[in-house]
């Protein structure tokens, strides 16, 4: 069900993220726009859309009738200002570029309503830099969703330090009324929490491949086969009451010296990038690639992302 007062949402910017996240809201019964300032990009977009529907028809999420009728609360066009005229709740995820946010923020909060949200996907800049200079700042928040954002279910929820309260309550109810997990980042901190983790991670991974621990081949697989299939079910701070503290206690006090603290970035990396090896963008990076590979990795991962769903939701 929508949440009360909350019929139109607007998605601003149409490129990696924006097409799943405006099929998403259109699935739940939002009368939803997805703008752009780019013809192409909107071009682009709705094969994205065919493609979100797809792999939602082929998990069993939805059914042809559920598709249909999302496919009618939603539209798409080029003309922001008309688009968010009478929207109530606005988010945007527009290029990682401060400059941008700023101007797309400007701009929303002189063509949107006074009342509503305005909400952005940043990755990383500051809610409350965002803020800055707009009138009416408590109805701006982080609205942080994970790529493919009509798959992966958590997505944060950014106080900025002027945002309401009643701006975090919309949002949650907004988020959970999409099927999805809200999680709420209380303090606007860089990488917010889910990145923080995640590079932490990283750091540590490559860290150990620096290092000639393991190959990255092992690395990856002793992660992905232990500590990530954990995490799916049980989250790091209930592990370490599952594992009881007085045993993390007596490992912390050997091996947090031991771990990564590298500020800068690992030797590996900087060494492929200086190659030109950029990852699956350049056919290699820390493994390299066949164009084939390329795809059959794409579509397998879309596939176990499905299965692991249905199961965790099951
Ligand atoms: N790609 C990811 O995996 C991912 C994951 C989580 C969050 N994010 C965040 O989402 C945001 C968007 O990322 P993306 O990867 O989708 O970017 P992208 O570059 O693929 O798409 C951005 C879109 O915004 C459009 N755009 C640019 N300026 C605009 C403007 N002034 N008004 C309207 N549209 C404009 C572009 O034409 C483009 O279509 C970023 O803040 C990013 O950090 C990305």
């Amino acid at each position: 069900m929508t949440v009360k007062g909350i019929n139109k949402v607007v998605v601003v910017g149409a490129g990696t993220m924006g097409p799943g996240m405006a099929a998403t809201f259109a699935r739940y019964g939002y009368d939803t726009t997805l703008s752009d300032i780019k013809p192409e990009q909107i071009e682009k977009a709705q094969g994205t859309i065919d493609f979100v529907f797809k792999t939602l028809l082929g998990g069993g999420f939805v059914t042809e009738e559920d598709v249909a009728a999302a496919r009618g609360r939603l539209s798409l066009t080029t003309d922001q200002a008309a688009a968010v005229a009478d929207a109530d709740y606005i988010v945007e995820t527009v290029p990682e570029r401060l400059e941008i946010k700023k101007a797309v923020f400007q701009e929303l909060a002189e063509q949107a309503r006074q009342d509503a949200i305005l909400g952005s996907n940043t990755s990383g800049i500051p809610i409350t830099t965002l803020q800055e200079g707009l009138k009416n700042p408590g109805r701006v928040i982080g609205m942080h969703w994970s790529n493919p954002p009509h798959l992966i279910p958590v997505i944060e929820v950014i106080k900025g330090a002027e945002t309401e309260q009643a701006t975090v309550d919309t949002t949650v109810a907004v988020i959970e009324s999409v099927g999805m997990v809200p999680g709420i980042v209380d303090k606007d901190v860089p990488g917010f929490v889910e990145n923080r983790i995640l590079y932490a991670i990283m750091r540590e991974a490559l860290h150990l491949l620096d290092e000639g621990v393991a190959s990255a081949e092992d690395i990856d697989k002793i992660t992905k086969w232990g500590i990530g299939y954990k995490l799916a079910v049980i989250g790091p701070l209930e592990l370490l009451d599952v594992a009881g503290l007085d045993i993390y206690t007596a490992v912390a006090s050997y091996l947090n010296k031991d771990l990564s603290n590298n500020t800068g970035i690992s030797s590996t990396v900087t060494s492929k990038v200086e190659e030109g090896k950029l990852g699956l963008k350049t056919q290699g990076g820390l493994f390299e690639y066949t164009p084939e590979q390329i795809q059959e990795l794409a579509q397998k991962r879309g596939r176990l992302l499905v299965a692991s769903k249905k199961a965790l939701t099951s």
